[in-house]
C-alpha cells in the first residue's frame, strides 16, 4: 500500500478516533493533552501572524476537523480547506455548522492535496508533513507554492540531533495508537527548495513540548 493510502486509511479509522479527541475539549490522556496545547500553540502563532484577514482567500491544506479553517472563516477571510481523510472532514463539516450554523465558508472537500487547485492569497498547511518522507514532502510543497499567490505558511517536525534521538529511544510519538509513522525533516532542505521556487522564510516559530514538536514558516514570494 503506497505512504498516502496508509495515512488516509488511518485517519478514517484509528487516528480518526485519536486526533477527533486530541482537537477536541473533552477528556484526554497526559501525552494528548501535551499534543493538544502544543497544537493550539501552533494555531495561536498562525493566526497571530496573519492578523486581519477579512476578504483574503485562504488555502487550508490537510485542514483535518477544522480547527484553523473555523476560526479563519469567522475572521471574515474566504476558506477553502481540504482533507485526504473523508471522516476528518465530515468532522469538520459537523463543527463548522454548529460554531458557524450552517455557513458555506469554510468550504470544505475530500481530496489529497496534490490535487488540489485554484489560487489562494495564502497557503496554509499544517502538520502534514510528519507523515511524510522528505521527497514526498519536498513535491507538495512544489505543488502548494502553486497554489499560493503571495503566502505560504506551512508546520513540520524538526529532524534535530536531540529529537533524532528522543524518537529512537520512543519517548516520543509513543503509544500504540501511533499507527503511521512519523517523519522528522531538516529545515535546511526544506528551505533551500522553496528558496528554488522563489520563496523566502519571513518568520518561524519553533513550538515544543514533551510530545509535540513543530517549526512553523511563514514565506513570501521572493
Ligand atoms: C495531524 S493532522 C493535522 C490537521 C490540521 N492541519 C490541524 O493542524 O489541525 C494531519 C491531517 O493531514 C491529513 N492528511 C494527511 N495526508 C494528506 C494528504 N496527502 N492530503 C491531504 N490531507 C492529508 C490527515 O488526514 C489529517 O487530517
Amino acid at each position: 500500500m503506497s505512504e498516502r493510502a496508509v495515512v488516509r486509511d488511518y485517519f478514517n479509522s484509528l487516528g480518526f478516533d485519536r486526533w477527533r479527541r486530541i482537537y477536541g475539549d473533552g477528556e484526554v490522556n497526559r501525552v494528548q493533552r501535551d499534543i493538544r496545547e502544543g497544537h493550539a500553540r501552533t494555531l495561536e502563532t498562525v493566526l497571530g501572524w496573519l492578523g486581519e484577514v477579512k476578504g483574503v482567500s485562504i488555502c487550508d491544506a490537510g485542514c483535518g476537523v477544522g480547527s484553523l479553517s473555523i476560526p479563519l472563516a469567522e475572521r471574515g477571510a474566504t476558506v477553502f480547506a481540504s482533507d485526504i481523510s473523508e471522516k476528518m472532514v465530515g468532522e469538520a463539516i459537523a463543527r463548522r455548522d454548529a460554531q458557524l450554523g450552517q455557513s458555506e465558508n469554510p468550504t470544505f472537500g475530500v481530496a489529497d492535496l496534490e490535487s488540489i487547485s485554484g489560487s489562494y492569497d495564502t497557503v496554509i498547511c499544517l502538520d502534514v508533513m510528519i507523515h511524510y518522507p522528505e521527497a514526498d514532502a519536498l513535491a507538495m510543497l512544489t505543488h502548494l507554492t502553486r497554489l499560493a499567490q503571495k503566502r505560504l505558511i506551512f508546520s513540520f517536525a524538526p529532524k534535530t540531533l536531540l529529537l533524532v534521538l528522543l524518537k529512537k529511544i520512543g519517548e516520543l510519538f509513543p503509544g500504540p495508537s501511533k499507527t503511521t509513522r512519523a517523519y522528522q525533516h531538516r529545515e535546511t532542505a526544506l528551505v533551500a527548495h522553496l528558496a528554488s521556487l522563489g520563496w523566502q522564510v519571513q518568520q518561524r516559530a519553533t513550538i515544543k513540548s514533551r510530545f509535540y514538536f513543530a517549526w512553523t514558516l511563514d514565506l513570501r514570494r521572493a
